[in-house]
């Protein structure tokens, strides 16, 4: 596997792989990789001629008091796991070759109405920050196809969003959330969490379940959004949200709807921030 940093050895890369006409299969990452991570590049892999894994720590979709200082680089690591699932080309690039007028006069994306709620809600900027950085990484790279975890659904659907709005000439696919033994999804934040908030965690995934199973009951979506707040709040966490969301476009189904809706929730662990959703199906 070739690790690459510069934006024109990239486009050459490409360039050699398209007049060999290879298919080109992207991953956008932040690194800091895990198994989650690791799943999409071997989806990647089995789809696409060629796969590329970007890892690059985006400024613009942190806020001013987020974690964009200690998010946890490990490049190293992430080359060896990469090479592992079958990738071809890590792009690396640092924050010129991706803002070359500086992250804080870059054009911004914003994603209307999909990037207002939830997530968008509770972390100002952040969907334009994402938005922003795909498109680059997409211009850059140029992929057929570009793989995105669902655990990151509202990001999943943002993406989808943007690409059909803008005819970006890229396939979305994504994969599935892999979760640890005890339930709780796999993210880089986990390791901030301490010994005794890392046992409280799997709870999300539990009370993402009973949302699902009390709707299949028949309980009125509201009621159910409020108990899962509060069973949050006596568990120890500091909930954010837990809503219950049509799948396709985050909107709020009516009260009796049960199709193709997605449990999202969001809520803190000490100083931790974690994020899981439920899709009904
Ligand atoms: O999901 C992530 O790791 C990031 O939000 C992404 C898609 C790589 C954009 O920086």
């Amino acid at each position: 596997m070739q690790t690459i940093q510069d934006a024109a050895a990239l486009r050459a890369t490409i360039r050699g792989w398209r007049a060999q006409g290879h298919t080109i299969g992207f991953v956008p990452t932040m690194g800091n990789l895990h198994a989650g991570h690791h799943s999409l590049v071997k989806l990647a892999r089995a789809r696409a001629d060629r796969v590329v894994a970007s890892v690059f720590v985006n400024p613009t979709q942190f806020g001013p008091n987020e974690d964009f200082e200690r998010y946890p680089r490990t490049l190293a690591q992430d080359q060896a796991g990469l090479a592992e699932s079958g990738c071809d080309v890590l792009f690396a690039p640092d924050v010129s070759a991706v803002y070359p007028f500086g992250a804080d006069k870059s054009v911004s994306l914003h994603v209307p109405e999909l990037t207002e709620t939830l997530e968008g809600a509770h972390r100002l900027g952040h969907f334009d920050g994402v938005a922003t950085v795909v498109c680059k990484l997409f211009n850059l790279v140029q992929p057929d196809i570009a793989i995105f975890g669902q655990k990151d659904f509202q990001q999943l659907k943002v993406i989808e969003r943007m690409v059909r709005d803008l005819s970006l000439p890229v396939k979305v696919m994504s994969g599935p959330t892999l979760r640890a033994e005890d339930g709780l999804a796999l993210s880089s934040r986990n390791q901030y969490l301490s010994d005794a908030d890392r046992a409280l965690a799997p709870q999300i995934y539990e009370i993402l379940q009973q949302m699902r199973d009390l709707i299949a009951k028949g309980h009125a979506r509201k009621v159910v959004e409020q108990a899962a707040a509060s069973k949050l709040e006596r568990a120890g966490f500091v909930p954010d949200y837990a809503a219950i969301r049509r799948a396709e476009d985050l909107s709020e189904p009516g009260e009796s709807e049960q199709e193709g809706l997605v449990a999202l929730v969001a809520a803190r662990l000490g100083s931790t921030r974690l994020i899981d959703n439920l899709l009904f199906d």
